[in-house]
């Protein structure tokens, strides 16, 4: 059954949208938009799920908000439980690269690090905050609706930005949260009959590391998970690798539903496309969100298409 969302949700941190755009002369396409999610306040998409579940934590009591994250999720969920005074406990994989680890700290959070794949780390903390009546704000959580609510509204603002809906949107994925988010907003539009048709989705991820990739390109309806020991972590994949997606079944069901695409890019793919946008638009992108550039590029001719760029990260620099 579909989920409703409310169009009119409290107002969210929002995003410009980019056309003149040039990155070296080979993304310089009048057809192709940006959605810049860099902009809101800690710097991803993030920040338009973490305000809503602090506020939703706060109206439900709880004092204490648990999640398990990569870096971005964590950075954002602790920055809004500082502003609305309430704790943050940030479960954090010990071998990541914890770019985003002096940050959370500065937000007065608590950092429990465990030797464990994010996966299970997500687990782990989901334990955590059943016991200690924390409230669980990682993906696949009982409160997953306002994640769902919250990217719908990127959805809204690029309806309410372009004045049409574009034949393709690019979006890329981890858990296939965004993703499905972003579908479900242009789905309440076109249910609600204020549009008359919805965009064609692209997923972009981690070659050989997401299953929502990996199930749509064998043709698989039902989402397969990975072998965690078939993945590897590097500092650029790392918000998109995962053998497990918590939002990969409802993903994948856009890709087919949409009749959208599925691709895979590699960190050098990653990582040129972010040193462009750096360098000839001063726009300082994370390398795992110009992942979403490098798919359309791939799949897009004359289409319209956003491609929405995830993260910000003005310190990311190569190791
Ligand atoms: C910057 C950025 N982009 C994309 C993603 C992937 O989003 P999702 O897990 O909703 O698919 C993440 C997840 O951590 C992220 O931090």
């Amino acid at each position: 059954m579909e989920m409703e969302t409310n169009i009119e949700d409290d107002k969210p941190p929002g995003s410009p949208l980019i056309r003149d755009f040039d990155i070296g002369g080979f993304l310089n396409r009048e057809n192709i938009f940006l959605k810049w999610e860099g902009v809101n306040p800690t710097g991803t998409q993030k920040d338009r799920i973490s305000k809503k579940h602090v506020l939703n934590a706060i109206s439900n009591g709880y004092d204490k908000i648990s999640v398990a994250t990569c870096g971005n999720y964590g950075a954002s969920i602790a920055y809004y439980a500082e502003k609305y005074g309430i704790k943050a406990i940030i479960g954090i994989p010990s071998d990541y690269s914890n770019i985003r680890y002096n940050e959370i700290k500065r937000y007065n959070a608590d950092i429990i690090e465990k030797p464990l794949k994010y996966e299970e780390m997500v687990e782990y903390m989901r334990d955590l905050s059943d016991k200690n009546n924390w409230y669980d704000a990682s993906p696949g959580s009982k409160n997953n609706e306002i994640d769902i609510n919250g990217y719908s509204q990127i959805a809204y603002e690029i309806y309410s930005q372009l004045s049409y809906v574009p034949d393709y949107v690019s979006v890329p994925v981890g858990n296939g949260t965004t993703l499905y988010g972003i579908y479900k907003g242009f789905y309440n539009l076109y249910k609600n009959n204020k549009v008359n048709k919805i965009p064609e989705f692209i997923a972009a991820s981690t070659l050989n590391g997401n299953p929502v990739i990996y199930s749509f390109l064998n043709g698989y309806r039902k989402l397969h998970d990975l072998n965690p020991e078939n993945i590897s972590e590097t500092e650029i994949n790392e918000p998109l690798i995962s053998y497990k997606s918590f939002d990969g079944q409802n993903a994948l069901n856009v890709l087919y539903k949409t009749n959208g695409k599925a691709v895979y890019v590699t960190d050098d793919e990653m990582y040129s496309l972010s040193e462009g946008f750096k360098k000839y638009d001063n726009l300082p992108v994370l390398p795992a969100s110009a992942s979403a550039a490098a798919a359309a590029l791939r799949i897009v001719d004359n289409e319209t298409c956003v491609v929405v760029l995830t993260g910000s990260d003005k310190k990311w620099k190569r190791q």
